[in-house]
């Protein structure tokens, strides 16, 4: 179950929390793992131990933002590899602020990151994964989007807006693909608040959106946790298995669907 032996998975952000935990899960798995990021020294350690555990993978760096850097990394790996099955867009980034004072370079950066970079990865992926032998299991897209694409929340509007779009792009390029029977699934992942940079980091961070409420910064792991009614914050690992469902032939009558995982915060 949950194998994915051979087959080659670009990886987006994996130097950090949820694109690490992915990567190293899908290695394990039996992946030929592509790690990319901008972060060349941490994904560099990140390839070192997943070698040293015994599992395939090469750091590559990558702005999902631009475009010739998605032509360069996809060519790269046909070529190395013999093909690609697997994208994972997990790179994005978080940014905080109430509708009157969010900033014009914050929406712009949310934009790029969160949602161009899915555009322009997918357009690669499908010209790639196209290819690929017609009775060769599907192709899987995995893209991260958020309980933030799901439900609203206070001060995080643009962020909600980005993962709203990744949701609907997974929707709307799942059945493009199934249209043109290209082989490929796409779906989309809602993790609840996982504990990363992202969440509990000083910058930019859903934490550092707190403190700046007022929260009390010995408060605030204690309030994601008790937010959602499981009990406790996520970490890395849980959403990685489902990205491996997702990736793996498991999960092959799924495309365009969402894989809520969260505690049950949304279920409320
Ligand atoms: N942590 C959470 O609570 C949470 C919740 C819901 C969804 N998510 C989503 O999961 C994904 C991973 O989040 P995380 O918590 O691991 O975040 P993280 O901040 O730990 O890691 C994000 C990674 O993306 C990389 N990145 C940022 N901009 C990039 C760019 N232009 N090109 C290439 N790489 C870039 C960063 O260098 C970093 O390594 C994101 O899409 C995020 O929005 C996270």
């Amino acid at each position: 179950m949950n194998r994915v032996d051979g087959k080659v998975a670009i990886v987006t952000g994996a130097a950090g929390g949820i694109g690490s935990a992915t990567a190293r899960l899908l290695a394990k798995a039996g992946a030929r793992v592509v790690a990319t990021d901008m972060r060349p020294a941490d994904g560099e350690r990140l390839v070192a131990e997943i070698v040293r555990d015994g599992g395939q993978a090469r750091y590559v760096d990558h702005d999902v933002t631009r475009d010739a850097d998605w032509v360069r990394v996809v060519a790269d790996t046909v070529a190395r590899e013999g093909g690609l099955d697997i994208l994972v867009n997990n790179a994005g980034i978080y940014r905080h602020g109430s509708i009157e004072d969010f900033r014009d370079e914050d929406i712009d950066a949310l934009f790029a990151v969160n949602m161009k970079s899915i555009v322009l990865g997918t357009r690669q992926a499908f010209r790639a994964m196209k290819l690929r032998p017609k009775d060769a299991d599907s192709a899987s897209i995995v893209n991260l989007s958020s309980i933030a694409g799901l439900v609203g929340s206070p001060q995080s509007s643009v962020y909600s807006m980005s993962k709203g779009g990744v949701r609907l792009f997974t929707k709307a390029a799942a059945m493009e693909a199934a249209h043109l029977r290209y082989n490929i699934r796409c779906n989309s992942v809602h993790p609840g608040i996982i504990d990363t940079e992202m969440a509990r980091g000083a910058e930019n961070s859903v934490a550092g959106a707190m403190v700046k409420r007022g929260v009390p910064a010995d408060d605030i792991a204690a309030m994601m946790a008790a937010s959602h009614p499981l009990g406790r914050m996520g970490v890395a690992e849980d959403i990685a298995r489902g990205i491996l469902y997702l990736a793996s032939n498991d999960s092959s009558f799924m495309t365009g669907s969402e894989l809520v995982i969260d505690g049950g915060w949304t279920a409320r």
